[in-house]
């Protein structure tokens, strides 16, 4: 559909210059004076964010706008590598055990998942995660890796990388045909249902980012659970999640989800440093792989290849956490972005994001020319919010968006929606600005 600009452009004060983005945006009018951070006052939770101030950010799951916590600690830690960088990295990677900057990340990971620091590898992305555990899964041949329909392309290529790999095949299956009327219980019975006795791993997407549709994955693991009764250690199904955009939102304890391994970007919702993510698993599940990058996090890899033996134990998270060097400067920081998070609270986050995702939904529900993909309901649900609107298609839309400053996406699936994501840097008033562009499209 091809419309003109001038056609679409509401109200009266957008002055056209302005709304060209450009490709590096507009960081000169950021370099605003720090403000005190009040974790109550969701005033000055935003003002601990550069975003540009004129635009309505309704992409916040894509890749996290660092609040100044971890912008200042990345500053820092890059400060002391530009001056002695041998003896920064030496001092806290390598010489006092107690003293390895990557241990107090895994610590500040376990507490934000309720878990252990030994439970925890650190990544640079969800995708690196996923591959990790799949690659690493030692599957037999004939055993299947079953997946649903809903996964995005990480997930699955993971599993196809993987069963290529060991033999193994995979199958994928619908957990709902209409995601608006998504039931959980029926999800729940569909894995059920499609497990096989070759099934060795279940692996989900705790929220879809082509649906919206938030995945009960407490009830998946209690269906497994049951299941793995009449099973042995070596045939038992492993619940594989995908949990990036719950991790950050939703107001539970991944480790006590059920779930066998859990991998998320933490440079997402938990708004910490670009290219930095975890894999959480308990410590018998870490048993279970095999690394697939060495590892420069713990010695006995490195001792056994030194004395020219293979390594002896059980693989524990810290040999799964890949090397070789990292940008550190990011992957330390992501304690702040944990610390901030704690701060505010996170039910307080969660409730926030729930309930202006939930304003967004009302509103566009009440409007005759859109389609919702999203259900309404925040326990089915959680950062993003995916629709449609008749007669136009979904980058189109999300072009206009941005022409009247709504930065809105549409999703890469087969199938494409327009989606928005307000997480807790918006107000009522992005959304206000957001449904009246989409108003205006009837
Ligand atoms: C469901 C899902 N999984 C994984 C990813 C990729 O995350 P990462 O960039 O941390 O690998 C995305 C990206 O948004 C996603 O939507």
């Amino acid at each position: 559909m091809s419309l003109s600009r001038r056609k679409i452009l509401l109200g009266s004060g957008v002055a056209a210059s302005s709304l060209a983005l450009g490709p590096l945006g507009n960081a000169a009018a950021q370099e605003a004076a720090p403000q005190p951070f009040v974790p109550h006052d969701w005033k000055s939770v935003r003002a601990q964010f550069r975003l540009r101030p004129d635009l309505a950010h309704l992409s916040n799951f894509f890749f996290a706008s660092n609040p100044t916590p971890v912008r200042d600690a990345i500053t820092k830690y890059r400060k002391a590598f530009d001056e002695n960088p041998y003896n920064f990295l030496d001092d806290n990677m390598f010489q006092r055990d107690e003293d390895m900057m990557w241990r107090k990340v895994c610590a500040a990971a376990a507490e934000y998942v309720g878990g252990k620091p030994n439970e925890i590898a650190l990544t640079s992305s969800t995708t690196m995660g996923l591959a990790l555990i799949y690659n690493g899964l030692r599957l037999k041949p004939g055993q299947e890796v079953l997946t649903t329909t809903h996964e995005f392309y990480p997930h699955h290529e993971s599993i196809r990388l993987a069963v290529n790999r060991w033999g193994a095949s995979t199958r994928k299956i619908p957990l709902y045909e209409s995601s608006l009327k998504f039931s959980a219980d029926e999800a729940v019975a569909r894995i059920r249902a499609a497990v096989r006795p070759n099934t060795r791993v279940v692996g989900v997407t705790w929220v879809h980012s082509g649906t919206g549709v938030r995945l009960p994955i407490g009830k998946i693991a209690a269906a497994i659970a049951d299941l793995n009764r009449n099973r042995g250690e070596a045939d038992r199904i492993l619940l594989v999640v995908d949990g990036v955009h719950g991790f950050g939102i939703v107001d539970e304890d991944v480790a006590k989800m059920g779930c066998d391994f859990f991998s998320a970007g933490t440079h997402k919702w938990i708004l910490g440093p670009h290219g930095t993510g975890i894999v959480w698993a308990k410590e018998k599940n870490w048993a279970l792989l095999q690394p697939t990058i060495p590892s420069i996090m713990t010695k006995e890899p490195q001792d056994a290849w030194r004395e020219d033996r293979p390594p002896v134990g059980p693989t524990e998270a810290s040999w799964v956490s890949p090397g070789g060097f990292f940008a550190y400067e990011h992957q330390w920081a992501t304690i702040e972005a944990f610390r901030f998070h704690r701060q505010i609270g996170r039910k307080r986050v969660q409730d926030r994001i729930l309930e202006l995702n939930s304003q967004i939904k009302e509103g566009l529900a009440r409007m005759k020319h859109v389609t919702l993909h999203t259900p309404l309901d925040p326990e089915l649900s959680a950062g993003f919010v995916c629709f449609d609107v008749r007669g136009y298609n979904p980058k189109d839309v999300v072009q206009i968006l941005r022409d009247n400053r709504v930065i809105a996406s549409s999703t890469p699936y087969a199938v494409p929606h327009v989606r928005f994501s307000a997480g807790i840097v918006n107000f009522p008033k992005d959304v206000d600005m957001a449904l009246k562009v989409i108003r205006s499209l009837a």
